[in-house]
Order: C-alpha cells, then sequence, then structure tokens
C-alpha cells in the first residue's frame, strides 16, 4: 500500500475496541503484516539460475525475523518418483517424463496448501523452473481458490561462464548425479537446460495481472511489478540487496570493559587495561586474516566499541542500531543484583530469554527488528567488520549460521576473538582467530549467577 508520501505503509494488526492500550511487556512478532496474510512465492527461471539458493536465502532472512517460512522444492518431490534422470527426462515430447513432472508439481502445491491450511504458515516458496505461461497459470488458479496470495521471482541470466561455474559448483554434486563422473553430469545438466529454453517463457505483457519481480543477471536490472504489501515489499527489497561476490563478514566484541570487570551489565564504560591491549592487537589480528582486503569498520555509538576499534586504519561507520541490547531498570547492575531485586524477572528471562523484556528496556526479538536494517545493509556490502556488543553479535551470527531462538541468547561469544563468516553457496564458513589477551567471561548459564570472571 502506497502512503501519500510515496513510502510503502506497514500492515498493523487491527486492535480490537476495548483492548487496553497499555505499554506491552511481552513482545510481539515482526509487527508489520496482517496477520491473515500468507504468500506463495513462486520461483521462476531456467535451471541453475540460483533459485534455490535464494529461495533458501530468504527463508533464512524471514525464519530470523520470526516470519514462519518453508520451502517447497519440485525435485525433491520429484526424486521420489524419479531419483537420477537424464536430460531426456525433462524433453517436454517426453510424455511419462511430462506426466511424472507435473505429479511431482502437484504434490508439491497440495503439501503447500496443506502447510497453509495447519494454520501457522506465512510464506512458502515453490521452488521449481515454473517456466511456462500455462503452469503458472495453473498455480495462480490453485492459490486463487485458496485466498494466497502470490509473488512471482523470476530470475534470468545470460552469463555463460557464471552459469558453467553455478553447474560446476552446485549441479555434477547433486544427488540427481549420485555416484556419477562430474564431468558427464555437467554434459548432461547443460543438455538438461537445453530442454527447458525449448519451451521456456519469460514473464511478459499478458501477465503484467500478476505480482512479480524479475532479478536480471543477479541484481544488475530489477523489474517491479504490482506489489501489493508491506511484507511483499520486504521480500523483494531484500532480494534486491542480495549479491554473489565473494566477501567476508568480520564480527568482534568490544576489548574488555571496566564493567565486564565489575559484572555489571549495560553502561557506557571504557574499555580495561586488557582492552586496550586487545584494540592494538586487533589491527594485526585483522591482517592476519583479511590480508591486504579494503574493510569498512562498523561500531556501536558506545565508548567501548569505538575505542575497541580506533588503532584500525580502515573507513568507519557507528551505528545506533549496534548498540547493545537495552537492559533497562537493570542497567548498571550485576547478574546477581537483578536477581535478588527482580527475582520473578530473573527467572522469566531464563524460562524464555528471546522474548524476555527488561522493564524499561529491550528483548532479542527487539533487537533482531533493529538490526534488520544492518542485516540488509550487510547483505548489500562486501567485506565488513563489526565491533559490537554480546547480545547484538549474537543475533547477527544467528542470521549467518541459521541459529534457533532457542538457543542464539545462549551463545557463548568469548571476549578478545575475531570471528570471520564467509557466505557461500548453500553455507558460510566460520573461523575463530584468538587474540591471546586473557579477559573475564561474561557468559551466564542458564539458571545460575556466575559472576563475570
Ligand atoms: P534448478 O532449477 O536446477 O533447481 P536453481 O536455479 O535452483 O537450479 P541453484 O541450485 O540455486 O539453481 O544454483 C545455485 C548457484 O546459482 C550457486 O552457485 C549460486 O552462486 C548461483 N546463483 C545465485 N543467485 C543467482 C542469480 N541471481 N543468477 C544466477 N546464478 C545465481
Ligand atoms: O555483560 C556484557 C553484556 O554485553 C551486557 O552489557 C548485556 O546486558 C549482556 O552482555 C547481554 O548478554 P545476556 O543477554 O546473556 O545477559
Amino acid at each position: 500500500i502506497m502512503g501519500e508520501d510515496g513510502y510503502f505503509q506497514p500492515q498493523m494488526r487491527k486492535v480490537p475496541t476495548g483492548e487496553l492500550m497499555q505499554p506491552s511487556r511481552k513482545t510481539n512478532g515482526y509487527g508489520v503484516q496482517a496477520e491473515d496474510t500468507r504468500i506463495c512465492v513462486v520461483m521462476v527461471g531456467l535451471p541453475a539460475r540460483g533459485k534455490s539458493l535464494i529461495a533458501q536465502k530468504v527463508v533464512r532472512y524471514l525464519g530470523w525475523l520470526s516470519i514462519p517460512a518453508k520451502t517447497f522444492n519440485v525435485g525433491q518431490y520429484r526424486r521420489s518418483n524419479t531419483p537420477t534422470p537424464t536430460a531426456e527426462f525433462f524433453d517436454t515430447s517426453n510424455a511419462e517424463g511430462e506426466r511424472l513432472r507435473r505429479a511431482a508439481a502437484e504434490a508439491a502445491v497440495d503439501d503447500m496448501i496443506r502447510w497453509f491450511a495447519a494454520g501457522s504458515g506465512t510464506i512458502a516458496i515453490l521452488d521449481a523452473t515454473n517456466s511456462t505461461k500455462d503452469r503458472r497459470r495453473w498455480i495462480q488458479e490453485r492459490c486463487d481458490a485458496e485466498g494466497i496470495e502470490t509473488l512471482y521471482v523470476e530470475s534470468k541470466c545470460d552469463d555463460g561462464d557464471l552459469i558453467m561455474s553455478n553447474i560446476l559448483e552446485v549441479k555434477t554434486t547433486s544427488p540427481d548425479y549420485k555416484g556419477q563422473d562430474p564431468e558427464k553430469a555437467a554434459q548432461d545438466f547443460r543438455n538438461r537446460i537445453k530442454n527447458y529454453e525449448k519451451v521456456y517463457e519469460t514473464i511478459d505483457e499478458d501477465e503484467s495481472d500478476m505480482t512479480y519481480v524479475k532479478l536480471i543477471n543477479v541484481g544488475k536490472q530489477v523489474i517491479i511489478n504490482r506489489i501489493q504489501d508491506y511484507l511483499q515489499s520486504r521480500v523483494v527489497y531484500y532480494l534486491m540487496n542480495l549479491h554473489l561476490k565473494s566477501r567476508s563478514i568480520w564480527l568482534s566484541r568490544h576489548g574488555e570493559s571496566n564493567f565486564n570487570l565489575s559484572g555489571q551489565i549495560g553502561g557506557d564504560a571504557d574499555i580495561s587495561d586488557r582492552g586496550e591491549a586487545y584494540a592494538r592487537r586487533l589491527p594485526e589480528l585483522v591482517k592476519q586474516s583479511a590480508g591486504d582486503r579494503q574493510l569498512t569498520v562498523w561500531t556501536s555509538t558506545l565508548k567501548r566499541t569505538i575505542q575497541t576499534a580506533r588503532f584500525l586504519e580502515y573507513e568507519k561507520l557507528e551505528w545506533k542500531a549496534l548498540d547493545e541490547l537495552d537492559s533497562g531498570v537493570c542497567d548498571g547492575l550485576t547478574y546477581a543484583e537483578i536477581a535478588e531485586q527482580y527475582p520473578e524477572d530473573f527467572k522469566q528471562r531464563d524460562d524464555d530469554k528471546y522474548n524476555y523484556r527488561y522493564l524499561g528496556g529491550e528483548s532479542y526479538r527487539d533487537v533482531v527488528i533493529r538490526l534488520e536494517p544492518i542485516i540488509m545493509e550487510l547483505e548489500r556490502s562486501e567485506n565488513i567488520l563489526i565491533v559490537t556488543h554480546q547480545a547484538i553479535l549474537r543475533c547477527i551470527y544467528a542470521y549467518f549460521m541459521n541459529v534457533p531462538q532457542e538457543r542464539s541468547p545462549w551463545m557463548e561469544v568469548p571476549l578478545h576473538t575475531l570471528i570471520k563468516l564467509t557466505p557461500k553457496a548453500y553455507s558460510t564458513i566460520e573461523e575463530r582467530l584468538k587474540a591471546d589477551i586473557p579477559a573475564v567471561s561474561t557468559f551466564r548459564e542458564k539458571g545460575s549467577l556466575a559472576k563475570h570472571q
């Protein structure tokens, strides 16, 4: 929905009349889409155009934002009737092949509709080539009949070298070619693409009533048509920011602070002498890990991260969104003092750390929502080093490493350690470099009063 100012207006939950308008201690969900929104994202494109990769990234991004999303991959359904097909299977003049492929698509759509009907799903991704108008019309009819919105995402790419490297990177190791010679597998996959090319129809004017986005040559050009609501616009914006350049992201907590030494949480303390030693060592550690690559350094607006980053000779940016989780009335207390002064709160936080919101402060869920622009900017960027805080680092790490909400707030992230994350096609590689400068541990296990030591 476009507002008068030209910006998309979030669709808010309607507050029933009579509902008390008190500030809520319980955190809500993403809180910006109508509660009954159900969207089927229909992938479109020839094989090896990154459709599965895009689908998987969107599901991870949405899951991180607590938006229930699931991929329905037609290839997986097809493998149950045809586990290792050759290129001929995908020739449309092969009637048996056509019948089996159609059956796989129907099984995937049936399961998707059942998943929505079970009530917990918001976004389904139908991951298949969906490369003919006829197939798209059929999907449209099935979704219309169930009141499910559709968003078509077409990935077009005519860069022969990129397609060849995609084939070698992911297709020769696909279960479709299990136990086969990679060179023969690559040749067969090229023939499979040729069979698809014979019937492929790009989305064009006579489908202009559909909601779609066309990503051409990995975002060099993006065509958007009829985006209807806030959630669709979020997905499209995310897709527009993706790139395939190889790069890494480095994460570090600030050097040990005086509050870390005294066991107090929050605040805006200076770094300790050992924290200062880490700050001085950091440039060398980064050099060891990044070589001569150009980085940009992001810090929070709090003193301990700015002090830690000050010897790094790169461009620097301060982000308010990277400030530590706000512990509200507990700011400046130790965990033992919180347990004594706010015993109920202390227990509630242990019971559900992700959702617990400090009195006058934030929950991990709140932090994730404020970090969303950071993630978007990270997706657009190349090499970035982030110097930030324990809770914030956990949330950013959880996005890249797909860590579930029950676990992410309890992850141990030691001080004086540089973490390097390198996103690859279907995974993220992690390396850790320890600075060998002692620091207290600020980690508190569930149920414990552990002092920082
Ligand atoms: P298939 O139809 O066989 O399932 P696919 O389109 O789902 O193929 P993927 O398995 O996702 O293809 O291919 C992954 C490869 O595509 C990766 O090597 C990835 O780097 C690359 N890739 C990702 N995004 C794009 C894009 N927009 N255009 C082209 N290639 C891309
Ligand atoms: O103790 C360091 C610190 O960054 C505090 O400022 C912050 O409140 C805390 O860690 C966050 O960690 P947890 O969520 O485990 O309490």
